[in-house]
């Protein structure tokens, strides 16, 4: 059986790995931090987009091209606003660009949730509390998505739990 902390799901196409993302998206707190790995093309976008759609974003979400970052105004079940923050950290040209751009306010956002793109390009910043959600090619068209709370215990413990219910729910 695997862990409580992990949850592994196979996506067969890419409106799926929307779906699983949507029901992320109610799921989510102000201050959620959500980290996205995976090689060019894996489905961290399409992924986003799959959360923007659970928070009702209306917006179309691509990847920030000449910003670091995108912002869109999403909801909560409640109908409280909430922030959906974008990021994409691949054309990041070193650690110090991390600084100027304000980096840190985007990690525990007061009014919203950050999801980051390409992480990995600001490992010595990073907070010691995320969902970790990797996105592994399986054949051509399906992906391996692997959701992680880290750590093992805390509050992306349950935001895993509620998302495995929504997932069950949905079947
Ligand atoms: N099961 C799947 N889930 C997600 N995307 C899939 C799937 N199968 C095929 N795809 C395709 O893979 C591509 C994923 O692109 P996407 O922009 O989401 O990747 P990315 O990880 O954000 O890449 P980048 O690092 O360049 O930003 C899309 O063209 C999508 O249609
Ligand atoms: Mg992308």
């Amino acid at each position: 059986m695997e862990p409580q902390h992990v949850l592994e799901l196979v996506s067969e196409n890419p409106e799926r790995s929307r779906e699983i993302g949507a029901c992320l998206g109610p799921v989510v707190r102000p201050g959620d931090l959500i980290l996205l790995h995976g090689d060019l093309g894996a489905g961290k976008t399409t992924f986003t987009q799959g959360i923007a759609r659970g928070m009702g974003v209306e917006d179309y979400v691509q990847s920030p091209t000449f910003t670091l970052v995108n912002e869109h105004d999403g909801t909560r079940p409640d109908g409280t606003p909430l922030r959906l923050y974008h990021l994409d950290l691949y054309r990041l040209a070193g650690e110090a660009d991390l600084e100027s751009f304000g980096f840190e306010q985007y990690l525990a956002p007061a009014d919203g949730v950050a999801v980051v793109e390409w992480p990995e390009r600001a490992a010595t910043v990073l907070p010691e509390a995320y969902l970790l959600v990797r996105l592994a090619p399986v054949g051509a068209d399906a992906r391996r998505i692997t959701i992680e709370a880290v750590p093992p215990e805390g509050v992306y413990v349950e935001r895993l739990d509620a998302l495995r219910e929504r997932l069950d729910r949905e079947e």
